[in-house]
């Protein structure tokens, strides 16, 4: 196999051996192949998906062992405390499947268990962890490879360590730093030798993390959810008081869900389906946006961002009014259809704003945190992963259980805070996402599947809280209709805009080949927020039609690996 072939892509520059093959580097390239494709933010659990996949493993396989991977070397998102949502393609002519494994609500939670302004850290914040599950399920499911061998390197990586590069050592010095009250936490992230802070090259060893992954690789979710580590769990949440029992977490179970399915420009796109919200709103958006023609528009024109952007605010005043868990909340079924979005289209004017209030004055929007983390893997049979989940905020609620090495989730913040409360700073307080026992708050996590004719196209997502939807409707506008290569459209400046606050957050705005656009954008009544902040971290894969050649592109705003063979 030819170099080429199995080029190895490390956003951070390192040479990496996968395998017997040191594979090439280059920054801002491109990792190819035809066999399988992994694309994730860290280098380590990119070769572990690589490695599975190399051995016989299916992407599903390859999935999961790199979302155990990423529970140990990217602590800020990567978890087995928090949960997600796991989008498959079983394989040419097969319908997708979500793999939804959102945390829930304890039984003891309570619709007025936070107060307003209160900061989600803590026990209290914790909803019951959905990950392990969500693995299992989709193993039982879809893999090809026993169990343990899909969990084992996650556990031999925290064993015998890795060596971490800048970003993680800044990011772990940080939250020690930030987290006193967390002593957990400090003392098993503390760098080493008593220093204050660490540097790359520095090796993170997790010897309890490494038990608790050994005892989940031999007894499946039982591991995690019953016996010794449910026990830690709920001891810890007992010294905190926090609300999640042993019963709360032998009663989790994660769920098989049809996924949202849309289409756009003979493309089918399917996104999570609620909790998320992702799904509904993504293809609500596209779906107004078909209704326009962009042949002969400039990616960047102002004319084709006011159209995405007045899309936004449709599609995200939506998701607020409707969008709960729907064991709980009716969501009404026309969000998705072309008859609603021609009716929405015909709404926007060509020359001027609309004003997020005049769409629906009675619900503005709360913050969320901006750190979860996306990866994608194709495997040489056409089947496909598009994976997002995470612990909230970043290393989630900092509450670390007590001798199992592990991070827990403040998803509980993802709920409404407050019942009828809902105020122009952003509280929220409608029925379809208020706090219940059993309940599973509302997300914006996309992990999407592009398909035509049945054949995997497109492997997307992102992090970054509600910016997420957003990030992956700029991915597929930059592929489907402005025929961008996977590489220009991740790297392509991302625009945001979620109803409330009315305003526009666009990662090109100090670059000045984007004022005139600006400028004409703001003459039609459209607010930017100044400053340019990145948006997301979208790691994709692209799989060419006729060649069946695969295309991984790392994001390269954070850190990121793609491998291929
Ligand atoms: O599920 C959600 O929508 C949020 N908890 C996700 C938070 C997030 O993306 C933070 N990200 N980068």
């Amino acid at each position: 196999m030819s170099q080429l072939r199995r080029m190895m892509v490390c956003a951070v520059g390192l040479a990496i051996l996968v395998g017997h093959c040191q594979f090439a580097i280059a920054a801002d390239d491109v990792a190819v192949g035809h066999n399988g494709m992994v694309v994730s933010v860290s280098p380590e659990a990119t070769r572990v998906g690589l490695e599975t996949l190399q051995k016989g493993g299916n992407a599903v396989d390859a999935a999961i062992a790199v979302a155990f991977a990423l529970a140990v070397t990217w602590p800020e998102a990567g978890n087995i405390g928090g949960g997600g949502f796991m989008m498959v393609h079983p394989g040419a002519g097969e319908s997708p499947v979500c793999i939804e494994y959102r945390e829930t609500a304890p039984a003891a939670a309570t619709p007025d268990m936070f107060e307003l302004g209160e900061t989600h850290l803590g026990h209290k914040a914790v909803g019951v962890p959905g990950t392990v599950a969500g693995m299992e399920l989709a193993h039982e499911r879809f893999g090809s490879l026993p169990w343990e061998e899909v969990v084992r390197p996650a556990a031999r990586l925290a064993e015998q360590g890795f060596v971490i590069e800048e970003k993680l050592a800044a990011g772990l010095t940080s939250i020690v730093d930030r987290s006193p009250q967390f002593a957990e936490l400090v003392r098993v992230f503390s760098p080493p030798d008593g220093r204050q802070q660490w540097r790359s090259g520095d090796r993170l060893v997790q010897p309890e993390l490494a038990h608790t992954l050994r005892l989940i690789a031999e007894k499946g979710a039982d591991g995690f959810y019953r016996g010794a580590v449910a026990q830690q769990l709920a001891e810890e949440m007992r010294l905190g008081g926090g609300l999640i029992t042993e019963k709360d977490l032998a009663n989790y179970h994660a769920n098989a869900r049809e996924p949202i399915h849309g289409t756009f420009r003979g493309f089918d796109v399917y996104g999570p389906p609620p909790p998320s919200s992702g799904g509904i709103c993504l293809i609500e958006m596209l779906n107004i946006l078909e209704n326009f023609d962009f042949e002969e528009s400039d990616r960047f024109s102002a004319e084709t961002l006011h159209l995405m952007v007045e899309s936004m605010k449709r599609g995200y005043c939506d998701r607020a009014r409707y969008v709960g868990d729907p064991a709980f909340t009716y969501i009404p079924p026309h969000l998705t259809t072309k008859e609603y979005a021609r009716q929405l289209a015909a709404t926007i004017r060509s020359e001027r704003a609309t004003s997020s209030e005049s769409l629906a004055p009675e619900i503005p929007l709360a913050a969320e945190g901006t750190e979860t983390t996306h990866f994608s893997v194709v495997d040489g049979n056409g089947m496909a992963v598009a994976n997002t989940y995470t612990l909230e905020q970043s290393y989630g609620s900092r509450v670390m259980v007590r001798g199992a090495g592990f991070l827990l989730n403040n998803e509980m913040g993802d709920f409404n805070w407050k019942p009828g409360h809902t105020d122009r700073k952003g509280n929220i307080g409608t029925e379809a996402n208020a706090i219940a026992p059993g309940k599973r708050m509302i997300s914006s996590q996309t992990p999407i599947l592009v398909t035509k004719e049945g054949q995997i196209r497109v492997v997307t997502g992102s992090p970054g809280g509600r910016t997420i939807i957003n990030t992956g409707l700029c991915i597929i506008i930059n592929l489907m209709e402005f025929g961008m290569s996977v590489r220009e459209a991740v790297d392509a400046p991302r625009i945001h805009h979620q109803w409330f606050p009315d305003e526009i957050r666009f990662e090109g705005m100090e670059r000045p080949e984007f004022a005139e656009s600006i400028k004409q954008l703001e003459n039609m009544g459209h607010a930017f927020y100044a400053g340019s902040r990145k948006q997301g971290d979208a790691h994709t894969i692209v799989i060419e039609p006729d060649t069946g050649l695969l295309q991984g592109a790392a994001d390269l705003r954070r850190l990121g690996a793609a491998a291929g063979h």
